[in-house]
């Protein structure tokens, strides 16, 4: 004699069959993680859960396969309207906006670029690269050789581009419109956000001069070189630049002449020492380049006293992480994932979710149906940040959150993924 399901159901207590659908649940999660599918979205615990169908076996493996978790990040999609080598290795592309909206960005912004690659969307942040005041219309220039996976294979579609997925635009690294005197120390790719605030500024605002120092690898690798040498031009009176190249300085006609070498702290020094038009007196100072370069400058900067209050720094780095959450506490394995809980405080509200380790606290709050702040979604805005009041979690570094701020408990929540069971509020 059989029991149907509807009589099975009618004598179990509800607690119990609820805990067995969660258990059926958990099962089929685990088993898709083990097959790289990656962990479904996010429900609210108390929600009615759907039903899990039928009951995968799980598959030992070995060793757990990484998974990253799809991501409830909403993105916006630009049309490729040309994607062109400008130097031997950097990529130029043109778009457009696909809803015909203005981009919306201030100059010095940039766009996360969400790409798919070997089966993950992975995200990196590229500055715009043009006029922030050109409606639907941008640009971002790319830099392939030691640019990392992303850029490589961006570079390699040269031509082939016709979509790209971004959030944003995001960043705080924009002209102090307080200053009328602005120094820009850049090196290599590190240009793209000061040439989107030259391109912007400099024939706007007519009270205030722009000197550049940028260093390249050689005049034949200098991103922008043709704009920025037009721009110099066309107004002499407010904008200047002293060229810098490691290589091939003579092979470039400039007044006065292209300093040789690398833009380290002897050059920087050197070229402060004799160069009369950068004047660092009251001058908002802006660095973008390298991480060698960054150092350096910053150290000349502290040697001529420039304040750090009228110093404004970009940096892009490849990701890092490290474990954050109360002292003596300690961090629970990142490598395999398991489900925790996740307390959101949103509005005074403490919502309780269920989370993975797999996934970012946005992700998961994303995922849960919560309105989580978020602009940039890979750690250089800080519009995601959230305190942690209990709990453990690893967050990606390098990432734009202050040290005291990180001291204090922040986190951001787009780069931060839970160890333990967690508490986080919304600030
Ligand atoms: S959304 Fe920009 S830092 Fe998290």
């Amino acid at each position: 004699m059989g029991v149907s399901t509807d009589n099975f159901r009618s004598w179990v207590p509800r607690p119990v069959l609820e805990q067995a659908r969660a258990t059926l649940q958990d099962i089929a999660h685990i088993a898709a993680c083990f097959r790289g599918e990656g962990p479904p979205p996010f429900q609210a615990r108390g929600a009615s859960a759907p039903s899990p169908g039928p009951v995968p076996v799980p598959v030992p493996v070995p060793v757990p396969v990484p998974v990253r978790a799809a991501s409830a990040v909403i993105t916006r999609r630009l049309r490729v309207l040309s994607s062109e080598l400008c130097t031997p290795s950097a990529l130029a592309i043109a778009f457009e906006t696909e809803d015909g909206q203005p981009l919306g960005a201030d100059a010095g912004q940039f766009l996360t670029v969400h790409w798919p690659l070997n089966g993950v969307v992975e995200k990196r942040a590229y500055s715009l690269a043009s006029r922030a005041d050109d409606g639907t219309r941008g640009r971002l220039v790319v830099k392939g050789a030691a640019g990392g996976r992303v850029s490589a294979s961006l570079v390699a579609r040269a031509g082939e581009l016709r979509h790209l997925e971004v959030t944003g635009p995001s960043g705080h690294f924009v002209l102090d419109v307080r200053s009328r005197r602005h120094v820009f120390l850049a090196a290599g790719s590190g240009i793209t956000p000061i040439a989107s605030m030259l391109l912007t500024h400099v024939p706007l605002r007519k009270q205030d001069t722009f000197t550049l120092v940028y260093g390249s690898t050689s005049p034949e690798e200098t991103i922008l070189r043709r704009e920025l040498l037009d721009l110099a031009n066309e107004f002499p009176e407010r904008f200047s630049i002293r060229w810098a190249f490691d290589q091939n300085a003579n092979h470039f006609r400039s007044v006065p002449p292209p300093f040789s070498g690398a833009l380290g702290g002897d050059l920087l020094t050197e070229i402060l020492r004799t160069q009369p038009v950068i004047d660092l007196h009251d001058a908002a100072v802006y660095l973008c380049g390298p991480s060698p370069m960054m150092k350096a400058a910053q150290a000349v900067l502290d040697g001529a006293n420039v304040p750090p209050a009228r110093i404004r720094t970009e940096r892009f780095a490849s990701p890092g992480s490290r474990n954050v959450g109360p002292q003596n506490a300690v961090a629970g394995a990142v490598g395999s994932v398991r489900r925790v809980a996740l307390r959101v405080i949103l509005d005074g509200k403490t919502q309780e979710i269920i989370a993975s380790t797999a996934q970012t606290i946005l992700e998961a709050g994303l995922g849960a149906g919560l309105p989580m702040p978020y602009s940039c979604s890979m750690g250089g805005c800080a519009s995601c940040r959230v305190h942690v009041t209990s709990g453990m979690a690893v967050m990606e570094e390098p990432n734009c959150l202050e040290a005291e701020e990180q001291r204090q408990g922040y986190v951001l929540a787009c780069c931060t993924r839970p160890t333990s069971d967690l508490t986080v509020e919304v600030s």
